[in-house]
């Protein structure tokens, strides 16, 4: 029930994609094929995560009979957990907060979307328009930073208040979280062809490069420096918006903008495959220096699965810009 259980099989899905080796396609199917029950589970969020990255791999690049239907389900278990009232998929059900969506669980839409797309039902659309839209208007300060946690009144679904829960304070810019808005708003662009998404992917991504320190790795928060000189940094969340970067350089117009997204990309790319971040025979990963949870203590500059997931999604990206194709294989 973990968040992080589709990574593994995800990466070695990239990796099978990138290699062609079979061994790794079988490792990957056998390890997709144990969250089979994970489809019924309403328990969080998570199921994009979980579902999307291993199942939506695999039905890509391998698939067996009944991927799709487990994705269809797993769409439907994740939707339990809309509320009308708010227009919202609720993230937890621990904690005081009333009604706590993270910024996180934009990137568990794009499952609703293909779900749409593929015998699920158009609801599953518009539950994750609805979901985009509403953490658009509540979810981000002026500057397009984000809150970590959006709180809403459970009964008549007003907007509390925007707090953290994995960053320094609640006026922070978490880094990761900054690099799911990146994501998010991205993938929902791709998804409905609404340019309000793209404007608003731009911004979000706008506010993280400004911020950025000199080797375009950001802190885990953008604001520890504040803190201590020495604070971590969190190859996740640059792995995941280099990722995301990529896809948004496509979908802009002008020729300049375009480059500069795509720029910073391979930038971020070209650092974390350098030696100061490059795991090789050091760890069991391809990166070092991520942050999983902060405030818990809990892997602070470890290696994490979710940092190799998008490091791969993104080289294969880039791969496939190279080769003049489109940044996306889609399903
Ligand atoms: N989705 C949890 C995290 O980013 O840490």
């Amino acid at each position: 029930t973990d968040w992080t259980s589709g990574f593994y099989p995800g990466s070695m899905w990239l990796a099978y994609e990138l290699t062609g080796d079979e061994a790794l396609a079988k490792e990957a199917r056998k390890y997709t094929n144990r969250l089979q029950d994970m489809q019924y589970y309403t328990g969080n969020h998570d199921l994009g995560f979980m579902m999307f990255c291993s199942y939506g791999q695999g039905l890509r690049l391998k698939p067996e009979p009944a991927d799709s239907l487990i994705l269809v389900h797993s769409s439907e278990s994740l939707c339990s957990r809309f509320s009308p009232k708010v227009g919202l998929i609720r993230s937890w059900d621990f904690g005081d907060w009333s009604y706590p969506v993270i910024i996180d669980n934009m990137m568990n839409l794009e499952l609703l979307f293909w779900a749409a797309r593929n015998g699920g039902g158009r609801y599953l659309y518009d539950i994750a328009c609805k979901h985009a839209e509403t953490t658009m208007k509540h979810q981000f300060r002026k500057d397009y930073s984000c809150y970590h946690v959006a709180v809403y009144d459970t009964l008549d679904g007003h907007f509390m208040k925007g707090v953290t829960h994995q960053g320094l304070s609640d006026d922070s810019m978490w880094a990761r979280g900054q690099a799911w808005a990146i994501y998010g708003y991205t993938m929902v662009y791709r998804e409905t062809h609404d340019v309000r998404f793209l404007d608003f992917a731009r911004k979000v991504s706008d506010v993280y490069l400004s911020r950025l320190p000199e080797d375009m790795i950001p802190y885990w928060d953008f604001n520890a420096p504040e803190l201590s000189s020495g604070e971590p940094k969190d190859a996740s969340a640059a792995a995941i918006t280099a990722s995301a970067l990529l896809e948004l350089s496509t979908y802009i117009n002008d020729s300049d903008s375009a480059s500069f997204y795509r720029n910073k990309a391979v930038e971020m790319l070209q650092i974390l495959s350098s030696p100061a971040y490059q795991a090789r025979n050091k760890k069991d990963a391809f990166l070092l220096h991520s942050v999983g949870h902060m405030n818990k203590g809990w892997e602070v500059d470890a290696s994490i699965s979710y940092a190799d997931y998008y490091y791969l999604e993104a080289l294969v990206r880039l791969k496939r810009l190279k080769e003049k194709q489109s940044v996306l294989a889609n399903l």
